[in-house]
């Protein structure tokens, strides 16, 4: 018989969304009268048809692919090149950040994406990690055996947590111990927290003074919308020497059932061999994802690469400015029956304190049962989570409004 990964075994649980999928599965199930007045405000996932420049970009990319002449087979493995300078160009040399196009690596995905990052980092890493946050990171590092064992609080020995609570407004303090690697995510997912230029830029101190690399997550960047607060990690001075970013069109141009994303891997970003000479992580990337991936599809990249014409970018921009919407009618609510809310503003998450400190899967069993919505658990997103729940602004107009009207009719 095969031996197993024996690390999978650590992991705590199914992933968060599969789990509350079951959980709300199971109630439909048991309720069936009740099945069809169920909102789902859990996963971040988006309603609204894509933009109409994509969906174009993509007809015409199939028909493409019926005449021999016009008909594409496998692609670049980093992405087209028209994709990724018009990545560069527009989300970073017009905003005035030093990004070529050849530092960008078109994927299927940042979930994917910040998970495979790890298969070039050694296992003997230091890794901090923000508490709450995306379950991603912490359950790759698990799956790599990057962690020890789990508490019983959910928070695995070996990783740095980094707590983000209402004291720091969400954005973590650099550790005063060493970390090698470090995940930042902004706008964050769970807690809508934004950073400012100052607390990155000491974030980029950190990394450069301890030799380490910031694994930042911008998957969310789309949804800034006051100019002072820093889009990308390479806005910050000194990070082309300490990070790598990862990108999405999931929530920026609604991709979530498309597929697409990119790395940004700056060329003078080194890593460090066991003999202790430096390496370059983006020949290490190229390396990697030459073998193990073909690349998106000729199709998803063509409708990617619409979304940076002017036409796209317009249409982007009211997609998210519906979402935005929707996240402050849910903040508002939230706020007229007393609970203390963030987020919501620069990020589709509404981060919110259960009411008289509930934990916050008994919070989650409430809503589904009384209100017929699903809300995501902060403990779902670490142990710092607990006591707290996320709602995600992704949903038609009319389930935003109903949701609204429930949380005033049962909180
Ligand atoms: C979320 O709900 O946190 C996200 O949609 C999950 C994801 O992007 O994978």
């Amino acid at each position: 018989m095969a031996n197993i990964n024996q690390h999978f075994l650590k992991l705590q649980s199914g992933y968060l969304f599969p789990e509350i999928g079951r959980r709300v599965a199971a109630f439909a199930a048991a309720n069936p009268e009740k099945a069809p007045h169920i909102i789902r405000c859990g996963i971040g996932d988006v309603t609204e048809p894509l933009p109409q420049a994509a969906i174009d970009a993509m007809h015409k990319a199939v028909d493409d692919q019926s005449k021999r002449e016009t008909f594409h087979g496998y692609g670049p493995e980093q992405g087209y090149a028209w994709l990724r300078e018009a990545i560069a160009k527009v989300s970073y040399k017009q905003r005035g950040i030093e990004v070529e196009a050849d530092e960008i690596f078109v994927s299927d995905g940042a979930k994917c994406d910040t998970g495979n990052i790890l298969d070039i980092f050694a296992h003997n890493n230091t890794i901090a990690i923000p508490d709450p946050v995306y379950p991603v990171y912490v359950d790759t590092n698990v799956m790599a055996g990057n962690t020890g064992d789990a508490r019983t609080d959910g928070s695995y020995e070996g990783l740095v947590y980094l707590p983000c609570t209402p004291e720091n407004n969400f954005v973590p303090q650099v550790p005063t111990q060493h970390a090698d690697l470090i995940y930042l995510c902004f706008p964050n997912n769970p807690t809508g927290a934004v950073a400012t230029y100052e607390q990155l830029q000491e974030w980029v101190n950190y990394a450069l003074a301890n030799d380490s690399i910031l694994l930042y997550d911008g998957a969310y960047e789309a949804f800034i919308s006051d100019t002072s607060i820093p889009t990308s990690i390479f806005a910050i001075p000194g990070a082309r020497q300490c990070a790598i970013e990862f990108r999405s069109f999931s929530k920026q141009g609604g991709f979530t059932g498309v597929r697409c994303g990119y790395v940004v891997i700056p060329k003078e970003l080194r890593g460090r061999d066991a003999a202790g000479n430096k390496i370059s992580v983006s020949e290490l990337w190229k390396r990697r994802t030459g073998t193990k991936f073909n690349g998106a599809s000729y199709i998803v990249q063509r409708g990617a690469a619409a979304l940076f014409t002017d036409e796209g970018l317009e249409q982007t921009k009211s997609l998210i400015d519906f979402y935005l919407s929707n996240a402050g009618l849910l903040r508002a609510a939230c706020m007229s029956v007393g609970l203390n809310v963030w987020g919501g503003i620069h990020a589709p998450y509404i981060w919110v304190q259960t009411p008289e400190g509930m934990k916050s899967w008994d919070f989650f069993d409430k809503m589904l049962r009384e209100a017929l919505v699903v809300i995501t658990p902060g403990a779902g997103f670490g142990a710092h989570g607990e006591g707290f729940f996320r709602i995600s602004a992704f949903n038609s107009r009319t389930n935003v409004e109903e949701v609204c009207r429930r949380i005033k009719r049962f909180l």
